[in-house]
């Protein structure tokens, strides 16, 4: 497969070709997205909850972010590489955001990193574009807005709010973002942020007519079960066979059957 690049993502909305992604944090995981031919992985700080353990992504730190961006980039040939700047890399000053997008393209080996917000982001994604950095955006649910917007809830319901969403988008293609990724929103604003925008748009939990889809690998694959949204479909269940498969270890340990002669050593 040919190296994905930001340039060929924009060219599959021009051929209107769905775009694919989905998040990795380790190298076998990258490795096997990479080899099923995803167009971008992303390193998400959703590795708060679904590595982690915890509630929120609001704990992840860059050194975190820095490490997992580096053991995907590992395991990744073609896929387009972006990491996400976690809770507070970006919000202190401009300096701070340049510095640490850089951290995560020299440090993790990332092609392009991903922030979330809107209007109010302007100048640091320009002034992270002025490194040379590509920027991904985010709006709709933020989840590091989690306590600001008072849960994990659906955004753009009340005309007010899609008109700002519409608003914000716009105003992120102009600074020059590359993407943007569209998250909890009604189908219908959706396609009408899609429509509007000439870069890609990536949804998750946006219907069908954005440019692209995302999922988080590990409720996608049925291995992280705390908290399923609506949005997400479940195309295996690996939870449930790794669960039976360890089963079987401890039963097969327990009684003498593992290991057999055939994995044991002749002296
Ligand atoms: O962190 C993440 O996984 C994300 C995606 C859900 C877009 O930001
Ligand atoms: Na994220």
């Amino acid at each position: 497969d040919r190296k994905k690049t930001i340039r060929s993502l924009q060219e599959k909305k021009g051929n209107k070709e769905k775009i694919t992604m989905l998040t990795a944090y380790d190298y076998t995981m990258a490795s096997i997205l990479d080899q099923a031919g995803v167009d971008a992985i992303l390193v998400g700080d959703s590795l708060g909850m679904v590595v982690q353990g915890k509630d929120t992504t609001l704990e992840v730190s860059m050194d975190q972010m820095a490490y997992h961006c580096r053991c995907v980039a590992a395991g990744a040939r073609s896929a387009l590489l972006v990491g996400d700047l976690p809770f507070l890399s970006y919000h202190i000053s401009l300096e701070e955001g340049i510095r640490n997008a850089g951290r995560l393209v020299q440090e993790g080996g990332v092609h392009c990193v991903k922030l979330e917000g809107g209007r109010e982001m302007v100048p640091m994604v320009e002034a992270i574009l002025r490194a040379q950095i590509p920027v991904m955006g985010h709006i709709g649910l933020t989840p590091q807005s989690v306590n600001a917007l008072g849960g994990f809830k659906v955004q753009g319901r009340e005309a007010e709010r899609a008109k700002a969403l519409v608003e914000d988008a716009l105003a992120l293609e102009a600074a020059g973002v590359f993407a943007l990724v569209l998250e909890a929103v009604p189908a219908s604003l959706a396609r009408e942020i899609t429509g509007k925008l000439e870069i890609p748009v990536i949804g998750i939990g946006a219907g069908k007519d954005c440019d692209g889809q995302v999922l988080v690998v590990h409720d996608m694959l049925g291995l992280y079960a705390d908290h399923t949204p609506k949005f997400v479909k479940r195309y295996a269940e690996l939870g449930e066979a790794a669960r039976n498969a360890v089963q079987s270890y401890v039963r097969e340990v327990s009684s003498g059957a593992f290991p057999e002669e055939r994995h044991s050593f002749k002296g």
